[in-house]
């Protein structure tokens, strides 16, 4: 028997061989092909990302560039919708928050084709927010470079908010890529603040020959309670949470001035309270006059009469500890006086409930 006559075992051996040898060098070649798609997309991803922090993207590309394998990068995507019909105030506010995280990654020394951030509007890519069964924006979402998102890769905006700072925290805990947050420098207070010198400097000024109105006690007092209403008022507590000035119901369009939780307010909230204090103070300044001043006995009689039954009506210091913020507060809003007090002047701890649950998510639906 010749070696390698048909039907031999070495010819059978051969073939085997060469059979392996094909299939190996057919799956190395889908190996590259995939890699090459692979390089592509990663490519064009931090091209994308070179131009904008934040990649728009439509349906095809949400689902060539997101959904699709092969994928060696975290994607996280804003569902949102942007559009003024759309009518989504805190869409607009997650947006900026959003914009904020990505240029503080896009920016960072440790920026890396990792991560990348995307948004799907409503009006650009509707097919993805029904392909997701997904009934309300803002959402934001985590998909990992293998396999499906889980549950706790949709953030939980209800309960935490949208803060930036909330975004990168639950960006490590996804990934492993830890986000500084840098918030761009803020202007505005420096200029005010110059240019309230720069007039009470030249007010100094031009009254340089007579500066007894130095001494003017009125004016000092006036000064003082401008900064004791502003503090008690919680100007302090928008300044630093930013609040929305009010909030519209999205369902049936109400508006409500003061918030529903101790832990929160609107800037609306505040100035209603600073009214309240202002003319608390304003009655117990006239009660004073009336009772010091030498004028007509009749007029300051008839000043008490008018404005003592206010206070044995609301007897501050009856509702809550001592001060009138906190009266008019829980007067007003039925929020206990220490948590009144509190939403006044302290900010909640930071990892307490976020200021952006205020206004709730916005139904997107046609
Ligand atoms: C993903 O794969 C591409 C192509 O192989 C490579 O250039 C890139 O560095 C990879 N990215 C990561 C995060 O490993």
């Amino acid at each position: 028997m010749a070696a390698g006559a048909p039907g031999s075992p070495l010819c059978l051996a051969t073939t085997c061989l060469l059979l392996v040898l094909l299939l190996l060098a057919q799956s190395g070649g889908g190996q590259k092909k995939k890699e090459n798609m692979l390089a592509e997309k990663v490519e064009q991803m931090m091209e994308w990302s070179s131009r904008r922090s934040v990649i728009r993207m439509n349906g095809d590309k949400f689902r060539r560039f997101v959904k699709a394998p092969p994928r060696n990068y975290s994607v996280v995507v804003m569902f949102t919708a942007l559009q003024p019909q759309r009518q989504c105030s805190v869409c607009r506010q997650a947006n900026e928050e959003y914009q904020v995280l990505a240029n503080s990654w896009r920016y960072s020394s440790a920026f890396s084709n990792k991560l990348f951030f995307t948004v799907v509007d409503y009006d650009e890519g509707a097919d993805v927010f029904q392909q997701l069964n997904m009934n309300s924006a803002p959402t934001f979402m985590h998909f990992p470079p293998k396999g499906k998102p889980r549950r706790a890769d949709t953030f939980d905006l209800q309960r935490i908010g949208f803060a930036s700072e909330q975004l990168a925290k639950w960006i490590a805990d996804r990934t492993d890529v830890q986000i500084r947050v840098f918030r761009p420098p803020n202007y505005s207070g420096t200029i005010a603040l110059a240019l309230l010198v720069s007039l009470v400097g030249g007010l100094l000024y031009l009254r340089r020959n007579n500066l007894e109105f130095i001494y003017n006690k009125t004016g000092w007092a006036m000064a003082a309670l401008c900064v004791v209403f502003a503090m008690t008022s919680g100007q302090m507590w928008n300044h630093i949470r930013g609040p929305p000035y009010a909030h519209k119901n999205p369902q049936n369009g109400q508006v409500s001035y003061i918030h529903g939780s101790s832990q929160a307010q609107f800037v609306a909230e505040s100035h209603i309270i600073l009214l309240l204090n202002a003319a608390i103070t304003m009655g117990m300044v006239l009660l004073n006059e009336a009772a010091t001043s030498k004028g007509d006995v009749g007029k300051r009689r008839s000043t008490f009469r008018l404005i003592t039954p206010v206070y044995f009506l609301f007897p501050p210091g009856r509702f809550c500890r001592s001060d009138a913020g906190s009266v008019a507060t829980c007067l007003l809003t039925g929020k206990s006086s220490n948590e009144s007090a509190m939403a006044g002047r302290v900010p909640p701890p930071r990892n307490g409930r976020g200021y952006g649950f205020a206004a709730g998510p916005a139904k997107v639906s046609d």
